[in-house]
């Protein structure tokens, strides 16, 4: 089978190749923390289209290529003329002969896959409204850094609690995949959707893993390992009031000391950020020794190096490069 040449969606991926993925991001995060320098991009260069404001996704991208000897280009609306004066397509043809590979974040889901269509080099999902794979990626290294001691991924229940956006399908995706126990907290009619519940059947079906969705709280967070949750405004034009979402998700949904207490005594906290502190979560909960939200962000770095690494087809190189710097 050909290679997957774009990281749109992770289900385009095996489980292994997501592995071979976290395995080369957490060797090359290792060695840059070691002090040694890694030039495999060397005077490579990345296109950053963002169609939405971003701290992480953004400054990570731009740390990554420049940490491996490469270039970033932020290429904001307003700034380029996609949108404007040219369009999707020529966008796309055209950055392919100005750099090496591609990232956008991106209103909606049809703008990436058609950037992924049109361009000749690699294009990397930064988050559409479907999906939010880099996001995924940087979770999961979290995940498998903060196991249960004892445990594997596989033997873990993460429980999303609160409104299914692309990050709560995106941890759908990623866990089933991997095999592990996914539960989805979260009102009706804010829930996951068909779409996701075929997806994950389909994973569950081929790594055993399990999911649920349900509105049962103690049932959602018994022996809950990881408890991850994102803000309630809904998705880019289809926001919701303060208002609105206080009286959907508020008290019922939100995680405080109470439902923390609920799960397994070695529960750890996460959200992807930015965080909308007194709604979804509490400070308590937040800043408190159960939360792992900040390693979440640092590990969006080692994703990116890692889908940079990946999609420039340059596993085997970086690896042996990692070992010899690493004396192993
Ligand atoms: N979690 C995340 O994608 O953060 P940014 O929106 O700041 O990139």
């Amino acid at each position: 089978m050909a290679r997957v040449k774009d990281f749109v969606d992770t289900q385009n991926f095996t489980k292994e190749e997501l592995l071979s993925m976290v395995e080369v991001g957490r060797l090359m995060k290792k060695t840059i923390k070691e002090g040694h320098a890694l030039n495999i991009l060397y005077h490579k260069s990345l296109g950053m289209i963002f169609e939405q404001s971003s701290t992480r996704t953004r400054v990570s991208f731009e740390t990554a290529m420049t940490q491996l000897g490469g270039h970033a280009q932020y290429l904001a609306p307003g700034q380029i003329q996609l949108g404007a004066h040219e369009s999707l397509k020529d966008t796309a043809m055209v950055l392919s002969r100005l750099v090496d590979i591609l990232m956008a974040r991106v209103q909606k889901h049809e703008s990436i896959t058609d950037l992924a269509k049109y361009a000749t080099i690699p294009v990397i999902n930064g988050m559409s409204d479907y999906n939010h794979p880099t996001q995924e990626m940087g979770d999961l290294i979290t995940m498998f850094e903060h196991l249960p001691e004892g445990k594997r991924l596989e033997d873990c229940k993460i429980v999303f609690v609160g409104d299914a956006t692309q990050v709560c399908a995106s941890l759908m995706m990623i866990t089933t995949k991997m095999g592990a126990n996914f539960v989805h907290l979260g009102p009706k009619g804010f829930q996951l959707r068909e779409n996701h519940i075929k997806i994950a059947e389909e994973n569950c079906k081929v790594s055993g893993g399990s999911f649920l969705i349900t509105e049962d709280v103690d049932e959602a967070l018994k022996d809950a390992d990881f408890i991850y949750t994102d803000v309630w405004y809904g998705l880019y034009e289809a926001e919701l009031s303060e208002e609105e979402r206080m009286g959907i998700f508020y008290p019922k949904y939100q995680v405080d000391m109470d439902m923390i207490k609920k799960a397994s005594p070695h529960v750890k906290f996460m959200h992807c950020l930015p965080a909308t502190r007194g709604e979804e979560v509490t400070d308590e909960v937040i800043d408190s020794e159960y939360s792992i939200v900040i390693d979440q962000a640092e590990n969006r770095l080692t994703a990116m190096r890692a889908l940079l690494v990946y999609f420039m087809d340059k596993m085997e190189e970086t690896t042996k490069v990692c070992h010899e710097k690493l004396g192993e």
